[in-house]
């Protein structure tokens, strides 16, 4: 009864849902899923009413948070799905970050408490389901780190052989240490990101191996439901900007279409803005925001957020669509700016990586700007868990010099009763 389909977003050629190319055949352009409007006789309340039926459920791939959605996700995946499950995540409110990023309307959705510590759980439970409807032998991706762990760990919870290049000391130790742990074939490349990927797209074609980086489309069908969730977690009560951190595009690109779907599916009736951060060492995509989108930019990436360290976006089409869609807006934030952001949400007991926390302090930008009114609702998404990049947390609290103000220096003592005491009344 599908009807799903995959069509090619540059050449407009359509295959099935079921064809494992990861991309169009016939012109290398990006493929995008449709789905059949879901059949919910009543429209978008009666999705809605699905929705929140299954909400709590315990068992079984309705309890995860990506296929609670599957009317949205994957609505033919059936017994192939392979869950953890995943999502489910918390929408959290925070007095001294709202304080910081001086918007009082700010929400947290933390991603990282996903399996392993990232949204890319989400995208993962639905690729590596994918992998096993059209029989892949093998799975692979390049990564800044958060999509190998979460292929590596998803291909094992599969029994599939999994391949893993990252590119080489720029990646967080936690990550690497994920890909390891869960038996991940892993390949340190002396190279970039960008670099990566384009190795990983031509030894998958090679070796026949299906490739799970977010240019396959089965991967941001999973994203989506970031924003299903948050929406759901509102009452279907839509916030006024979703912010959200931007390397490789596929989030960005995964946002805008959830979110257009559900204004047409009638789940919501309009849409928030969508604001993209990037580092300012590793803004291409803010650079053609800037532009009007007139041309795409590549350029050699620098920042201390590894997880975005990416001069080549992948997803840029479908991402500029995204922003265009949601009349949203592009920016950049320092390594600086993303530093302290990050010292904020970690001091408030939350915790982050560092990537993540560039959406808050590109909430603060725009407030400051005058873009995103002090007074409105908005969701920004930490998408990585505070222990993925231990190396930056030492760095920031033990060693820079001289130390920033919201260091918190460990003190070295002697085993003396005085010694302790001296330290709690300095
Ligand atoms: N935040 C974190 C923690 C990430 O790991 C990533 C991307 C992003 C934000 C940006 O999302 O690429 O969809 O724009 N990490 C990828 C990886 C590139 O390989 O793990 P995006």
């Amino acid at each position: 009864m599908s009807a799903t389909r995959q069509l090619c977003a540059s050449c407009g050629g359509e295959r099935p849902e079921t064809d494992p190319h990861p991309r169009c055949p016939d012109c290398g352009g990006l493929l995008e899923i449709r789905h059949p409007p879901p059949a919910a006789g009543g429209g978008g309340s009666a999705l809605r009413a699905l929705f929140d039926a299954r909400w709590g459920v315990r068992r079984g791939p309705l309890a995860s948070g990506v296929w609670r959605y599957t009317e949205a996700v994957l609505p033919t995946a059936g017994e192939h799905i392979l869950s953890y499950p995943e999502g489910n995540t918390p929408l959290v409110a925070s007095a001294p970050v709202a304080a910081w990023a001086e918007a009082r309307g700010l929400l947290l959705k933390h991603e990282g408490q996903n399996p392993t510590g990232s949204f890319k759980d989400r995208g993962m439970t639905v690729g590596v389901t994918q992998a096993r409807r059209v029989r892949a032998r093998a799975v692979a991706c390049a990564s800044t780190g958060n999509t190998g762990a979460a292929l590596a760990a998803y291909a094992a919870l599969a029994g599939l052989p999994a391949l893993v290049l990252v590119p080489k000391g720029q990646v967080a130790l936690g990550k690497l240490a994920q890909a390891l742990a869960y038996g991940a074939r892993t390949l340190l490349v002396r190279g970039n990101f960008d670099q990566c990927l384009e190795l990983a797209d031509a030894a998958s074609a090679r070796l026949g191996v299906y490739l799970l980086n977010s240019v396959n489309p089965f991967r941001l069908e999973g994203q989506k439901t970031i924003v299903l969730e948050t929406l759901q977690q509102l009452a279907w009560e839509p916030p006024d900007w979703i912010v959200v951190p931007a390397g490789n595009l596929g989030n960005t690109a995964a946002f805008g279409k959830a979110l257009v779907e559900a204004r047409e599916w009638g789940i919501i009736d309009r849409l928030p803005r969508l604001a993209a951060i990037q580092a300012d060492g590793a803004a291409p995509f803010a650079l053609s925001f800037r532009e009007g989108f007139a041309r795409r930019h590549r350029v050699e990436p620098h920042t201390v957020a590894t997880a975005i360290n990416i001069g080549h976006p992948a997803s840029y089409d479908r991402a500029a669509r995204a922003i265009r869609d949601t009349e949203g807006v592009v920016t950049t934030v320092s390594d600086a700016e993303i530093l302290e952001a990050k010292a904020v949400v970690d001091g408030a007991g939350i915790g982050c990586e560092p990537a993540s926390a560039a959406a808050v302090a590109g909430v603060r930008r725009l407030v400051r700007e005058g873009t995103i009114g002090a007074g409105t609702r908005v969701v920004a998404i930490l998408t990585g868990h505070v222990l993925k990049d231990p190396g930056i947390v030492t760095h920031y609290h033990q060693e820079l010099e001289p130390p920033p103000a919201r260091a918190n220096r460990p003190v070295e003592i002697d085993p003396r009763l005085e010694d302790v005491e001296r330290v709690m009344n300095a």
